[in-house]
């Protein structure tokens, strides 16, 4: 068994986490770490693991605690954090698997523009690995560092990787709007985020460059070897979890119709273990809906060829395939085992 630990185990993803590690196979949580409820049964903050994890309580973060009781650590905290603990725990011969958006992006002075600080380990950044299996499954396998993209960067991505290898879209202006659930937003209220403020809205923010555009960028960058321009604006809805990307961009030729896009799409998904292409009854498009608790993506399209225009669909829970649940893919993949290890079952329904 790998003994593995989560640092930042009493909020959201460090929740669904361990909701996933309490069942997977190959693997045992060793310590599990916060502030504030450190010495408390993990129940005190996550009450729906009454019966598991019955002999783990949180604990105060301790290094050395850390070194010896686990191999693999997967860190939760906010950005801005992980980028001053993960070096350490790396320094102690550790695997990390990094949920926050400190190492997704290569570039320190990308860093620098878009979370508006120094990076304070800009070496590490070329030697992490981008946490998306579906674009760097075997860089990930050799990792010492995965980064885990960001929800609405993995809906995006998921929704555009086709087309963009393809190339069947123009690559100059691509324009990307999600919808995302409140759970995004993580376990502490705010004005924004409580429910009276939350519940019900349908509220665009951070319309002009969001933070996740700049790894969203840079990966279909690298994919397509030229300058990518995208737009992207997220909108707070009312539910509590689920993304859904829709894409609006420009056929680059004519002649590509809707029954090519489904050839490309099936052709480079089909042997992945979590995205599925939508087409047909009972929903004509993904509906995050019907992925929730489950570390699927679902992926659709429809062309207008009167106008040349083409919409392109993700929807994923963005705590599982947006967060824990890829982050547990990743883990599978460094720790040498199937993928889909622990991750293997259907969405709930009705949810
Ligand atoms: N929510 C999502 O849908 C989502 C998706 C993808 C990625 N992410 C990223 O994943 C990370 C965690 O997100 P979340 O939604 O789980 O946030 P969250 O619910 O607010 O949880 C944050 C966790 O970090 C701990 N923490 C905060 N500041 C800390 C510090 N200075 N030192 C040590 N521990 C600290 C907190 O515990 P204590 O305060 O008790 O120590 C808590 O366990 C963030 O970087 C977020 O951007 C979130």
């Amino acid at each position: 068994m790998t003994r593995v630990g989560v640092v930042g185990a009493s909020g959201y993803t460090g929740g669904e986490l361990l909701r996933i590690l309490a069942t997977h196979p190959e693997v045992e949580v060793s310590y599990a770490t916060s502030r504030e409820y450190a010495g408390k049964p993990l129940t005190a903050i996550h009450p729906h693991f009454r019966g598991f994890f019955e002999k783990l309580k949180f604990s105060q973060l301790s290094l050395d605690t850390l070194a010896s009781q686990c191999d693999l650590v997967f860190v939760n905290t906010p950005h801005g954090v992980s980028s001053s603990l993960v070096p350490k725990i790396l320094d102690m011969g550790l695997k990390v698997i990094d949920l926050s958006a400190d190492f997704r992006l290569k570039n320190p002075a990308d860093y620098r523009v878009w979370y508006d600080m120094e990076h304070p380990a800009p070496d590490l950044l070329a030697k992490a690995v981008y946490g998306l299996p579906e674009l760097h499954r075997e860089e990930i396998r050799t990792a010492q560092l995965v980064a885990c993209p960001g929800c609405n960067s993995t809906a995006a991505l998921i929704a555009l990787l086709p087309a963009v290898e393809s190339r069947i879209i123009e690559l100059e202006r691509i324009s990307v709007d999600v919808k995302v659930g409140s759970s995004e937003a993580g376990i502490k209220a705010s004005l924004g985020t409580h429910h009276p403020e939350r519940a019900n809205v349908i509220r665009p923010y951070d319309v002009t460059g969001h933070r996740h555009v700049a790894e969203i960028e840079q990966e279909l960058q690298a994919l397509a070897g030229r300058k990518i321009a995208v737009g992207m604006v997220p909108h707070a809805v009312g539910s509590v979890r689920g993304a859904l990307a829709t894409v609006h961009a420009w056929l680059s030729g004519d002649g590509v119709d809707e029954q090519e896009v489904w050839r490309i799409y099936a052709r480079r998904y089909g042997r992945e273990p979590f995205v599925r292409i939508v087409r047909g009854a009972p929903f004509r498009y993904p509906d995050p809906k019907y992925v929730l608790g489950s570390n699927f993506a679902d992926v659709g399209f429809g062309v207008e060829s009167r106008i040349g225009r083409v919409a392109l669909m993700a929807a994923i829970d963005n705590l599982m395939k947006g967060a824990a649940g890829q982050a547990v893919q990743c883990m599978n993949l460094v720790l040498g085992l199937d993928e889909t290890t622990g991750l293997r079952y259907p969405p709930l329904r009705p949810a």
